[in-house]
């Protein structure tokens, strides 16, 4: 199968196209790299022995991407990754995500209903529960009230493909991630921050490794056993492979509904503390942290159900806390080691 990945040299679009050629589909890529390199096209190739199709340029940009689809007509699908991820610079500039993250995927659904591209998979969040009533959180839990405008995109965004399916006679399925964590376990692959971290794992892995002097975790007065918040962490190699599941299901498999949503995570939750403990045991190395006050906008406690992902997708997350930890930290490692 023909497959586009927008956003395919990021942190999840890297290790989904390792998966997809890995399982013998054609990918095409597209990126404008605001937020990731063009050798990880190389990084790819380097991993699988085939160099994906890339092009760069930006999704909102609408003539270029009716271009683009002109001259792929033939793609069989499209995982649409490519947005802006960041929680807290949402918050200072929301239309610059409200245009990026819907602007992208409106040019996308145009470019499906224009070639009779029927097949969607998007990468949508946790972050559409906020803090649930009830946990483990189920597909059918209720979207909360956004908290910011990144978390609002998703939703938007779900509801905009919703009605395009049923007009335009598409299929979509909306993967809602939990905490993608870790990296490929040839360490060639991974999560690249722009400047310093908001998200807990690299910033553990660059204060062990030196680039920053203490981890601040954000809360020890949460109602959890420890004190600290808790959240359901997912080896990114686990979620690549949803993805080609989710791809496989909307290709082959008929009778299915043409809207479907699933939640992407271990069912396990971990908090700060048991994370760090995690790390330090894996790599042998003492975590210089300290215990701050709480990060503004952060829910207590998240964690899936993921028994429906589980048994309609045939999918289920493999890799351990450790072994999240192990490849991260190989990962920071690697890229300390091409610095020097
Ligand atoms: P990432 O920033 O590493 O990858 C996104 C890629 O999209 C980047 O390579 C960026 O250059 C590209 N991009 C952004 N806007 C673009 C545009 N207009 N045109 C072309 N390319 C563009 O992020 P990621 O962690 O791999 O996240 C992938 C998707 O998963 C995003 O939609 C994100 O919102 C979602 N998600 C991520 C997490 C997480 O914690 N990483 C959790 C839940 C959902
Ligand atoms: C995890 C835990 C922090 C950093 C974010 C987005 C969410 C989704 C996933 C995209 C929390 C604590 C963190 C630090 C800390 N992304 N922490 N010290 O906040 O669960 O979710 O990424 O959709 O939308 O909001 O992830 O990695 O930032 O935090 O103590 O320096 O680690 O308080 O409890 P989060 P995170």
């Amino acid at each position: 199968m023909n497959i586009l990945v927008t956003g395919g040299t990021g942190y999840i679009g890297s290790h989904t196209v390792v998966e997809l050629q890995q399982q013998g589909h054609t990918v095409v890529i597209v990126d404008n790299l605001s937020n990731s390199h063009a050798n990880v096209v190389d990084r790819i190739a380097e991993i699988t022995g085939i160099r994906p199709e890339f092009h760069q340029f930006d999704l909102t940009d609408g003539e270029k991407t009716a271009a683009f689809f002109t001259n792929h007509s033939d793609l069989d699908g499209i995982i649409h990754f490519a947005a802006f991820k960041a929680v807290g610079e949402s918050m200072a500039d929301p239309l610059m995500y409200y245009h990026n993250n819907l602007g992208s995927l409106i040019n996308i659904l145009k470019g499906m209903k224009e070639h009779g591209i029927r097949n969607l998979v998007f990468s949508s969040s946790c972050t559409v529960y906020g803090q649930p009533d009830d946990l483990p959180v189920r597909e059918t839990s209720p979207v909360k009230e956004a908290w910011s405008p990144y978390g609002n995109t998703k939703q938007m965004s779900e509801q905009i493909i919703r009605f395009s399916v049923e007009a335009y006679k598409l299929k979509a399925i909306a993967l809602r991630y939990f905490n993608p964590i870790g990296s490929h376990e040839s360490a060639l692959i991974g999560e690249l921050p722009l400047g310093v971290p908001n998200n807990l794992v690299p910033f553990i892995t660059q204060t062990a490794i030196g680039l920053r002097q203490t981890l601040n975790v954000y809360g020890s007065d949460y109602n959890t056993p420890d004190g600290t918040a808790i959240r359901d962490y997912i080896h990114v190699v686990d979620l690549a492979k949803a993805h080609v599941v989710a791809v496989n299901r909307m290709m082959k498999e008929a009778g299915k509904p043409d809207y479907e949503i699933f939640n992407l995570g271990t069912g396990n939750g971990f908090s700060v503390l048991e994370v760090i403990q995690s790390f330090e045991k894996v790599s042998g190395q003492s975590l210089n942290y300290k215990i701050t006050d709480r990060r503004p906008g952060d829910v207590e406690k998240v964690w899936a159900d993921t028994s429906y992902a589980n048994e309609e997708l045939g999918w289920k997350a493999e890799k351990s806390l450790d072994e999240m930890m192990l490849s991260a930290w190989k990962w920071e490692q690697s890229l300390a080691a091409k610095k020097q």
